[in-house]
């Protein structure tokens, strides 16, 4: 696997009789077998960092940010080690129940929550629904939600893409310090409970400086509420936000460094201001399902472009994963059938969609790469699936969980009668 961070790949990522094999399964067998493209999920990855967060805050209530990927049997996977989920939508909800996740692990976010999406919440026992504008208030109480926490946005930039920060000043996300303080006093003069305080500064962080900041910001808020409404928050929910590494160069903080150093700081600013120390709520995503999956490839046309440029074309692209064009995302990519072969040069891979800007991957060193060659595309278990349209009436791939020299489907492939069976037609 000449070029390639290792850092990238899944843990049971190695080289058997000259193929890229997980969780035990040659990469060639899964590809015949569940088609391409293909997402595979290694259960060794997914579990070892979900543990990671485990070790690191033992007390805390840990959820699974189900937006990263919805999908009921990594949900289950996650329950059985006692994560909760963090949804956003009606839809992210049902996922959680279907997985059998009891209310009292599922917190409900969402910065536009529909009446009908309150009365789930309420419905499902959720332990917290999280406020986000002073008018979900009296909706709130009218649905007889159980308990809330406030989101807060301290106005901190976080260093990561401007699409995925979400605590700077002018964030469509939580409220600013005063109307926080105003949607407390609120709630509570509407019967609701108050428990505590959210707060997500952004996601692919891949320092600890913003988090950092943002907690100490939020024991000072605390100690403001303490002051002005005689009110301390019992829970502080900070929220997910741990960047993995994508491509060389990349050095996000280890789980257990990211959640020990924040945790560490929560308690340090907690006693500054003479508060009482908290229950914490973490609600990781990308951390915990990224380094998880691989996306699979069947390799198409190979095009000498211009002298420089020579495409390699896929038989998926930005319906699959869009976050190149969403927010620049770079990949890394190895020839999953020859992954050993000495690179023969720096190729664009490019997907089969009708825009120019459909690629993947601007430069990456491969062997010679031929038509029918599988390309593996690492640390693409977030924000890749849970992203994918439909676009040019593309069906949506299928994902795989291999683990012990087995593989199981965990999605079906989206199929063309799945896309035409929601077309109005008249019979
Ligand atoms: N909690 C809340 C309230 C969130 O909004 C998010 C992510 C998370 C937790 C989980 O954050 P994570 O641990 O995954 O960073 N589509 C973008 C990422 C959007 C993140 C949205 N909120 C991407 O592909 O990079």
């Amino acid at each position: 696997m000449d070029g390639l961070t290792t850092g990238t790949l899944p843990d049971s990522a190695a080289v058997e009789g000259g193929e890229l094999v997980v969780g035990g399964v040659a990469a060639s067998t899964l590809a015949e077998r569940f088609g391409t493209p293909l997402v595979v999920y290694c259960e060794e990855t997914l579990l070892a960092a979900a543990r990671a967060y485990r070790e690191a805050a033992p007390n805390a209530l840990l959820l699974y940010s189900v937006k990263a990927f919805p999908n009921v049997e990594l949900l289950r996977l996650l329950a059985a080690e006692g994560y909760g989920a963090d949804v956003s939508t009606l839809g992210e909800l049902a996922y959680a129940r279907a997985a059998g996740i009891p209310g009292e692990r599922i917190v409900v976010h969402g910065n536009n929550k529909s009446d009908e999406e309150l009365r789930a919440a309420a419905e499902a026992g959720a332990r917290f629904v999280v406020l986000d504008a002073l008018d979900e208030i009296e909706r709130a109480a009218a649905a007889a939600v159980r308990s809330t926490l406030v989101r807060v946005t301290p106005g901190i930039e976080a260093d990561t893409h401007p699409a995925i920060r979400t605590a700077h000043h002018g964030s469509k996300f939580g409220l600013p310090p005063d109307q926080a303080l105003e949607a407390i006093r609120r709630a509570r003069d509407a019967g609701l409970e108050v428990a505590g305080l959210h707060l997500h500064i952004g996601s692919q962080l891949l320092g600890v400086d913003a988090a950092r900041a943002s907690i100490d910001w939020l024991g000072a808020f605390a100690a403001d509420c303490r002051a002005e409404l005689g009110w301390e928050p019992e829970i502080v929910d900070l929220g997910g936000g741990l960047g993995i590494q994508y491509v060389e160069g990349e050095r996000p903080p280890t789980i257990v460094d990211f959640v020990t150093t924040l945790l560490g700081r929560l308690g340090h600013a907690w006693a500054l201001h003479g508060l009482e120390q908290p229950s914490v709520i973490l609600e990781p995503g990308r951390s915990l399902v990224g380094h998880a999956g691989l996306t699979l490839y069947r390799v198409g046309v190979v095009k000498q472009a211009t002298e420089t440029t020579t495409f390699v074309a896929v038989d998926g692209g930005m319906s699959d994963n869009p976050r190149p064009q969403l927010y620049g995302a770079r990949y890394e990519a190895l020839l999953a059938n020859r992954p050993d072969e000495e690179p023969a040069g720096s190729y664009t891979v490019c997907g089969k969609h009708c825009e120019s800007g459909d690629v993947l991957i601007e430069s990456v060193r491969l062997p010679e790469p031929r038509r029918g060659d599988l390309l593996a595309v690492p640390a693409t278990g977030a924000y890749t699936l849970s992203l994918a349209s439909n676009y040019n009436a593309v069906p949506r791939p299928a994902a795989v969980l291999v683990a012990d020299g087995k593989a199981r489907l965990i999605r079906r492939r989206e199929t063309l009668d799945d896309l035409l069976a929601l077309e109005a037609r008249a019979t």
